[in-house]
C-alpha cells in the first residue's frame, strides 16, 4: 500500500457528531450481516449429534455435511465482489439476506440428509457474501477518522453472533428437557435451532432499505448526484463535496477496472497486495481461532469438564472473545491496525504454546493432570482474548480498507474465499491431527502465529486515518 502520489486533498476528514450517529446507524446496519455470519457457523453445534443420529451417519460423514458449508462460504465470498460491483452493495445485501432465509427454512425442514446438506451450502454462500460485503461497504461509506471503529462492527457482529447463536442453543435445549431430538412445536429442538436464524435474516434484510449506496459505488455507476447526496449524509454538508467527488472519480480514473484479470498483476499472479490481503486471510485461520469454537466441548472434556456443563465454558470464550473485540474496538483507530496485530500475534503464540506443553502430558482416565487442565484452560482464554483483540477485527478492517476502489469489492472476495478455505482446512484436519498428537498440532498453530509477526513488518502497511483514495 503506497500512498497514491497525486489525489486532490479535500480537506479535513473529520465527521461532524450528528453525522456521525448516522454513520453508526447505518455501519450496525450493514453488520447484521455480520451477526448472521457468526450465527449460521456456531449453530450447527448445537445440531451436530442430533443431525448425526436422524440420519444414522458416522463422523466422517458428519464431519463433511458440517464443513460443506464453509465451501458454499468460500464460493459465495468470491462471488460476491462481482456481483456487488455490478448491481451495488445493497443490492449484494438483499441477495444474501433472501438466502439466509430460504436457507434456514430449508435447513429446519429437511427431506432427507442430502438437502440437508444443500441448504447449508446455500447458507454458507450467504455467509460468504456477507463476510464480503458488510466489511467493504463499511469501509466505502465511514469517515476515514472513525473508519477503523466502525469496521470493527463487523467483527463484533459476528462476535456477538456466536455467543447468540450458544444462547438461543442452549434455551431450545433447555425447553427440549435437554434432548436434541425432543419436541418442540411438533418440530424437533435441533430444527428449530436452524430455523430460528430466519429472524435476524429478515431484519437483515429490511435494514438494507434502510441505509443508502455507497457512494463510490454510485460514482463508479455514474450516479454522481445520489453520490453527492450520500456524501453529504455520511460526512456532513459542510464537506467540500465537488472535491470529495472529484478526489474519488481521479483515483478511480488512475486504478485499473475491477475486473478478474485486474486483480492479476500483468500475468499469472495477483497483484502484490492481493497476495496480501490472502496472507492476512490465512494467517488469521491458521492459527486455528474456528477450532476453539468448533470443537470447544472436546477440548474441554479432555481437561475433566462434564459434557453438560461444556456449554457454560464454551459460553466463557465467547464473552472473552467479545471483550477482546470491544478492546480492538477503542485502540483501532489510536494506535492502529498494525501494532495491534504485533500485540495479538506475541499473545497468541504465548496461549497456543502453552496449551501445546499441556497437552504433551498423558491423558489420565480421559484427562489431563490437574495442574496442566488448568493452564490448558487459561491458555485457551489467553489465546481466544489476543485473537479478538488483535486479528479477529484487523484483518476484517484490513481488507475493507486496503485496497484501490476500483478492484476493492473484486479483491476483498478473493481474500475472504482464501480465508474459507483456509477455514475449512483447518477445520477438516483437525478431528485426524488431533488423534495423531493433539500437542503437536497445537505446535503448528504456534508456528503459525510466530510466522504471522515477520509478515506483518514485511508486508503490510499502515491504514489508520488514510483516505482510501490514497490506498494502492
Ligand atoms: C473472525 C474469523 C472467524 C472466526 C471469528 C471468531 O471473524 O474470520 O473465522 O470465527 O473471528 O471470533
Amino acid at each position: 500500500m503506497t500512498r497514491a502520489a497525486q489525489v486532490p486533498k479535500s480537506g479535513p476528514r473529520e465527521a461532524h457528531p450528528e453525522h456521525l450517529g448516522h454513520v453508526i446507524f447505518i455501519a450496525a446496519a450493514a453488520a447484521m450481516g455480520g451477526f448472521l455470519f457468526g450465527y449460521d457457523s456456531a449453530v450447527i453445534n448445537g445440531a451436530v449429534e442430533a443431525i448425526r443420529d436422524r440420519y444414522d451417519i458416522g463422523s466422517a460423514a458428519l464431519a463433511q455435511v458440517i464443513a460443506i458449508a464453509l465451501i458454499g462460504c468460500a464460493i459465495g465470498a468470491a462471488t460476491a465482489g462481482r456481483i456487488a460491483d455490478r448491481i451495488g452493495r445493497i443490492r449484494c445485501m438483499q441477495i444474501s439476506a433472501v438466502l439466509f432465509i430460504v436457507s434456514a427454512v430449508g435447513s429446519a425442514l429437511p427431506f432427507a440428509l442430502y438437502d440437508l446438506a444443500f441448504w447449508r451450502i446455500v447458507g454458507g454462500f450467504a455467509i460468504g457474501m456477507a463476510s464480503v460485503i458488510g466489511p467493504a461497504y463499511i469501509a466505502e461509506v465511514a469517515p476515514a477518522a472513525y473508519r477503523g471503529r466502525l469496521g470493527s462492527f463487523q467483527q463484533a457482529a459476528i462476535v456477538i453472533g456466536i455467543a447468540v447463536s450458544q444462547l438461543v442453543n442452549w434455551a431450545i435445549l433447555n425447553a427440549a428437557d435437554g434432548d436434541q431430538r425432543g419436541n418442540l412445536m411438533g418440530l424437533e429442538a435441533w430444527q428449530v435451532m436452524l430455523g430460528v436464524m430466519v429472524i435476524p435474516a429478515i431484519l437483515y434484510g429490511l435494514l438494507s432499505f434502510a441505509i443508502p449506496e455507497s457512494p463510490r459505488y454510485l460514482i463508479s455507476a455514474g450516479k454522481e448526484t445520489r453520490a453527492r447526496e450520500v456524501l453529504a449524509e455520511v460526512e456532513g454538508k459542510d464537506v467540500d463535496l465537488d472535491a470529495r467527488v472529484r478526489e474519488i472519480e481521479h483515483a478511480m480514473k488512475s486504478e485499473h477496472k475491477s475486473t478478474f484479470r485486474d486483480l492479476l498483476g500483468g500475468s499469472f499472479f495477483f497483484r502484490p497486495i492481493v497476495w496480501i490481503g490472502i496472507g492476512l486471510s490465512v494467517f488469521q485461520q491458521f492459527v486455528g481461532i474456528n477450532v476453539a469454537f468448533y470443537y470447544s466441548s472436546t477440548l474441554w472434556q479432555s481437561v475433566g469438564v462434564d459434557p453438560t456443563e461444556s456449554f457454560f465454558y464454551s459460553f466463557t470464550t465467547s464473552i472473552i472473545n467479545i471483550v477482546g473485540t470491544v478492546i480492538a474496538m477503542i485502540f483501532v483507530d489510536r494506535i492502529g491496525r498494525r501494532p495491534l496485530a504485533l500485540i495479538g500475534s506475541v499473545g497468541m503464540v504465548l496461549g497456543l504454546a502453552l496449551e501445546a506443553w499441556a497437552f504433551s502430558f498423558d491423558l489420565v482416565d480421559g484427562k489431563l493432570p490437574a495442574t496442566q487442565g488448568w493452564v490448558a484452560l487459561i491458555a485457551a482464554h489467553v489465546f481466544v482474548l489476543f485473537f479478538a483483540l488483535s486479528w479477529g477485527v484487523v484483518v476484517w478492517v484490513f481488507l475493507g480498507e486496503m485496497f484501490p476502489n476500483k478492484i476493492r469489492a473484486a479483491a476483498l472476495g478473493v481474500a475472504a474465499s482464501a480465508q474459507w478455505i483456509a477455514n475449512w482446512a483447518i477445520t477438516a484436519s483437525f478431528p485426524s491431527l488431533a488423534d495423531w498428537n493433539l500437542s503437536l498440532t497445537y505446535v503448528i498453530y504456534t508456528v503459525f502465529a510466530a510466522l504471522s509477526i515477520p509478515f506483518v513488518l514485511k508486508f503490510v502497511t499502515e491504514t489508520k486515518g488514510m483516505a482510501l483514495e490514497e490506498m494502492g
